[in-house]
């Protein structure tokens, strides 16, 4: 621990539990011994293990600290675009808890794990009835592990049919991760522009249209906060010239209820269990990204698949022999999927309402900014809205700089410098779970910040300055992380 007192206010220092130990403390209190003592046997004594000798207080300090440095959806409003990170009711989080859930062994037997089954079923079908599709995978364990699995269906679909292709089309609004899985999977992704209402162009996809396109990759809604208003004569154009319909359906927060991708052309797509369906982006997992496909391409789905015995009951099965096999061990990330199935089950159909207040919440946000903040494309948007730092760089301030001094009036910066259609890119995805106080807040605060950055720049180039870590140099921090002290 350090030996001067804590720097921050509250945002207390802490050193190591090792640095912290004293010899003979302790966090509990033995009986007193009524038996004699007994070595222990030959081969087991020796030095015992160096670990820290702490009291209860010590360690129960130690870790809330640590977490008070941290800044998360229980703390406060976190809008960063392409993460719809909103706050997750905790009932969810009981659910996946529930003892018999933590303790099923994943080896167990299907007769052992009849509930888990079902619910892993169940939630297949109501993905399925979401999205509008026929079946639904919920094997692959992130975003980007459903699009490579999309891709996989989409190369066996078209190996079947004796088509050998070598192109995915994928416009500028998509995900990044569209591309790079396009190509993991062998592709060579052909790029499109979106055109000046920041969405696609049948013309645009005509004109890259050929026999060895094997499909397009869809973010929709795309990653510039817009439904893809063509999509429906775009799935045409891809379908007449062979090709299938992929959409990165990450974003269906903004869409549950309202739109089902199965009915505007789409073949298949995957969800982010771990953005709308009540798990948190952040944190580096666990995730779930379920595939959802159309009837032509369910012989190809993963193995093994649980499927519904004639007695009601359920099993797990492998025999699909169009199968592109196993993506992931076992039954895919089940806690996420619990909380997902907890999540759906206990809003029903105000999962629409959600949506909603989702996409109501973002052009609130986007109206109440827009005089401030420079909006590139000043239409309605979906769950998030896109400006730039354009109106700020005269007086030298970046994206960057905007960003961390939210952090001083208490918000997770936005998701900066992405899209890269847009230069400086700030994009904020509030997300429906804040109230109409907190958008105020935040509105507040960017209204200060701007001002700030005309009267005193240097307050947003040196920040945050109220953080326990201030402004880093991001590229050191990545490449060589510190994780101590
Ligand atoms: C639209 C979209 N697609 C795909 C992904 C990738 O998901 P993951 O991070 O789980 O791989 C994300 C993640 O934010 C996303 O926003």
């Amino acid at each position: 621990m350090s030996s001067t007192p804590g720097s921050s206010g509250l945002i207390l220092d802490e050193g190591l539990l090792w640095e912290k130990g004293k010899k003979g403390r302790r966090g509990f209190s033995m009986p007193v011994r009524d038996v004699d003592e007994s070595p222990l046997p030959e081969g087991l004594e020796g030095d015992p293990p160096d670990l820290p000798e702490l009291c209860e207080v010590d360690v129960v300090r130690h870790y809330t600290r640590l977490s008070q440095w941290n800044f998360g959806l229980d703390t406060g409003m976190y809008p960063l675009g392409s993460c719809t990170m909103k706050y997750n009711p905790k009932t969810n989080e009981r659910q996946a808890s529930l003892p018999g859930f933590i303790g099923a062994h994943p080896l167990l037997p299907d007769a052992l794990c009849q509930g888990l089954l079902r619910i892993i079923w169940e939630t297949g079908a109501c993905l399925s009835e979401i999205t509008g599709m026929d079946e639904t995978s919920l094997q692959p364990s992130a975003g980007a592990h459903g699009e490579l699995t999309g891709m996989l269906l989409i190369h066996a679909y078209h190996e079947h049919n004796g088509a050998r292709k070598s192109k995915i089309i994928v416009p500028d609004t998509a995900h990044g991760t569209n591309p790079a899985s396009a190509a993991l999977c062998g592709y060579t992704p052909v790029p499109v522009k979106s055109n000046d209402r920041g969405v696609m162009d049948p013309e645009a996809v005509e004109a890259v249209m050929d026999e060895n396109v094997a499909g397009i990759m869809i973010t929709n809604p795309n990653t510039l906060g817009f439904f893809e208003e063509n999509i429906h004569r775009i799935a045409e154009i891809v379908h007449g010239g062979g090709g299938l319909v992929y959409c990165d359906g990450a974003n269906m927060n903004a869409v549950m209820g309202a739109v089902k991708m199965g009915h505007i052309g789409v073949d298949v797509m995957h969800l982010n269990l771990h953005k709308t369906f009540s798990t948190p982006h952040g944190g580096g997992g666990p995730g779930s990204g379920p595939v959802a496909v159309k009837k032509h391409l369910s012989p190809f789905l993963p193995v093994p698949r649980v499927v519904r015995r004639e007695d009601g009951g359920f099993r797990m099965s492998s025999e699909f022999p169009l199968s592109i096999g196993k993506v992931l061990a076992f039954h895919g990330s089940v806690g996420v999927i619990i909380k997902a199935y907890s999540y759906i089950r206990s809003m029903g159909p105000g999962l629409a309402d959600a949506s909603r207040l989702a996409v109501l919440n973002a052009n609130y946000l986007m109206a109440r900014l827009k005089g401030i903040l420079h909006l590139p494309y000043d239409r309605p948007c979906m769950h998030e809205c896109v400006f730039s730092d354009s109106f700020q760089k005269d007086h030298g301030v970046t994206t960057l700089d905007i960003a961390k001094r939210l952090m001083d009036y208490g918000f997770h910066p936005p998701t900066v410098y992405f899209p890269l259609v847009v230069s400086g890119a700030i994009m904020i995805e509030p997300t429906e779970t804040e109230s109409r106080e907190n958008l105020d807040e935040f509105v507040l605060a960017l209204e200060t910040i701007v001002r700030e950055a005309v009267e005193n720049p240097a307050l947003l180039h040196s920040a945050p300055s109220l953080s326990k870590v201030r402004r880093l140099d991001e590229v050191t921090a990545a490449r060589k992380p510190c994780l101590a002290g």
